[in-house]
């Protein structure tokens, strides 16, 4: 019988604006050169009750508790281990991912202030124990990433957080890049995007 060698999970992170789904198309075009075959996908969202859930958790108008955020970002997630992800790791497939679980425990666990430990257990709770094989975390300076973002259109509900929001977030993110140096390779974002995607 023949034996599937099991995926690799790819895994890009970052504030708004630090260039998670442009260099997203770089690394897609360096896996289809590879002849490696992969599944394209982000967060909220890669299902189709995924992305109503980031409808409703995105949209600017909707006012919403951290906690309720939370566990809207948790179901997209619980679904989209389970139909996408993990099924395409399993036939062999490679999964490139905009945003996971890091995005939750920097976004919500610090920017929310709910608490990066009730994050990560909530996700143990949930069955969600899927590592990425491999992190990309772009990083670069909070003001010069929204000035970018500023430039894509309306932003989004979170978009629209505090400067100390989004360096709670950042500050979360590194300190996962500091746990977990093996996995989480932080990228600096703020060089030309030449350099960057080098
Ligand atoms: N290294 C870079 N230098 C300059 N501009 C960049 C760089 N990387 C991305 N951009 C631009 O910044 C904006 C935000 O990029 P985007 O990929 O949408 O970010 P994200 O998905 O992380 O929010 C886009 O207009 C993009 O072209
Ligand atoms: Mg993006």
């Amino acid at each position: 019988m023949k034996s599937t060698v099991r995926g690799r999970f790819i895994t890009l992170e970052g504030l708004e604006g630090v260039g998670k789904t442009t260099n997203r198309q770089c690394v897609a075009d360096w896996l289809a050169e590879c002849g490696i075959e992969f599944v394209v996908t982000r967060e909220p969202g890669g299902t189709p009750l995924g992305e109503s859930l980031r409808q409703l958790v995105l949209s600017a108008e909707g006012q919403m508790q951290g906690e309720t955020e939370l566990l809207l970002m948790a179901a997209s997630r619980v679904e989209h281990v389970a139909r996408v992800i993990e099924p395409a790791l399993a036939s062999g497939r490679w999964v490139l991912c905009d945003r996971f679980l890091d995005a939750s425990i920097a976004y919500q666990g610090a920017g929310r202030q709910l608490g990066v430990e009730r994050v990560a257990e909530l996700h143990r709770l949930m069955g969600v124990t899927l590592e990425p094989d491999l992190t990309l975390l772009l990083d670069m300076p909070v003001a010069d990433g929204l000035a970018r973002m500023a430039q894509r259109g309306s932003p989004d509900r979170i978009e629209r957080e505090t400067l100390a929001f989004f360096e709670r977030v950042r500050e979360a993110y590194l300190r996962c890049a500091g746990a977990a140096p093996e996995r989480v390779k932080v990228v600096d974002a703020a060089q030309p995007l030449e350099t960057v995607q080098a």
